[in-house]
């Protein structure tokens, strides 16, 4: 009988780790959390003063840690950035998010297409300009992070639940097309998880509506919560691909689902 493998990814102390939305919520405690075991993270999102202060308070915990402005959109940028790197071990697909929760009948198509864009093309601007540098690893990992609105629909939910579809295809088609390359996709599709800005942005910044939608749930999912499960997939042997994890709040049974303590 052989041992069990060791629980950690080989050779990571020396890997490179860049992470796309790192400048707050999940992607935030994700490069804090992938520094911690030992990646050198590199994080990325518009906000350059954000992702700075992060990548200080990193390297004076002791990891490494660096910061690059980057706008997953606009594609010259993304290919830009990608020239930096030779071999990248883990990217992590974290940049995306909501805009409005109006029905199909009046959603604004604006609000359909940026989302489009950032959660979708975004992730496609960054996985193909890195993919290369992912291979060259010999041991890399493509994370995608989706959503349970990639897997489900609810009411308001339109414009957003057919982006993270459409991510979630994208994670799935690329799994098929890369088979017997050393790169691995992992997709993470986590239900209501309470953050800073999330549910700000969706509602344009409005606090009361922001609010509500974590209303009465007693323990909604933390930032934490889904960077370790990031963390966990990422650091199994290179063998051991988790195709989907699908992490939730015990309060939400589904998208539409949820207890909520009056
Ligand atoms: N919170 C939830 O309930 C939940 C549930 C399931 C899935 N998710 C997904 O998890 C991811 C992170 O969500 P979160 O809750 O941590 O939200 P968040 O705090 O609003 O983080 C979104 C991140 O994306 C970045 N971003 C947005 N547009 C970008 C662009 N064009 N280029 C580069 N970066 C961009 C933002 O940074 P800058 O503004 O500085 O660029 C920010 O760092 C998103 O993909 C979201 O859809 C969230």
């Amino acid at each position: 009988m052989t041992a069990p493998s060791a629980p950690s990814a080989p050779s990571a102390p020396s890997r490179i780790a860049v992470i796309t939305g790192a400048s707050s919520g999940i992607g935030a405690a994700t490069a804090r959390q992938l520094a911690a075991a030992g990646y050198r993270v590199v994080l990325t999102a518009r906000r350059k003063d954000r992702i700075e202060a992060l990548a200080e308070e990193i390297n004076a915990a002791g990891h490494q840690a660096t910061a690059y402005a980057l706008d997953v959109t606009d594609r010259a940028a993304v290919d830009e950035f990608a020239t930096a790197f030779k071999t990248v071990g883990v990217l992590v697909n974290n940049a995306g998010g909501a805009l409005g929760a109006d029905p199909v009948a009046t959603g604004d198509p604006a609000d359909w297409r940026q989302m489009y864009e950032t959660n979708v093309i975004g992730t496609l601007n960054i996985t193909q300009a890195l993919l290369p540098a992912l291979t060259a690893s010999g041991d890399g990992t493509v994370v995608v992070l989706s959503s349970t609105a990639g897997h489900g629909t609810y009411e308001g939910g339109g414009g957003y639940v057919a982006a993270k579809h459409a991510e979630h295809v994208l994670a799935e088609t690329l799994r098929l097309e890369i088979v017997g390359t050393p790169v691995r996709v992992i997709e993470i599709a986590p239900g209501m998880v309470k953050t800073d800005e999330f549910a700000l942005t969706r509602f344009g910044g409005d606090t009361e509506k922001a609010a509500k939608v974590y209303a009465g749930v007693a323990e909604p999912l933390t930032a934490d919560d889904v960077a370790e499960t990031i963390t966990w997939t990422v650091t199994r042997p290179s063998h051991v691909n988790v195709d989907l994890l699908v992490v939730r709040p015990r309060a939400q049974a589904s998208n539409t689902k949820i207890h909520r303590e009056s």
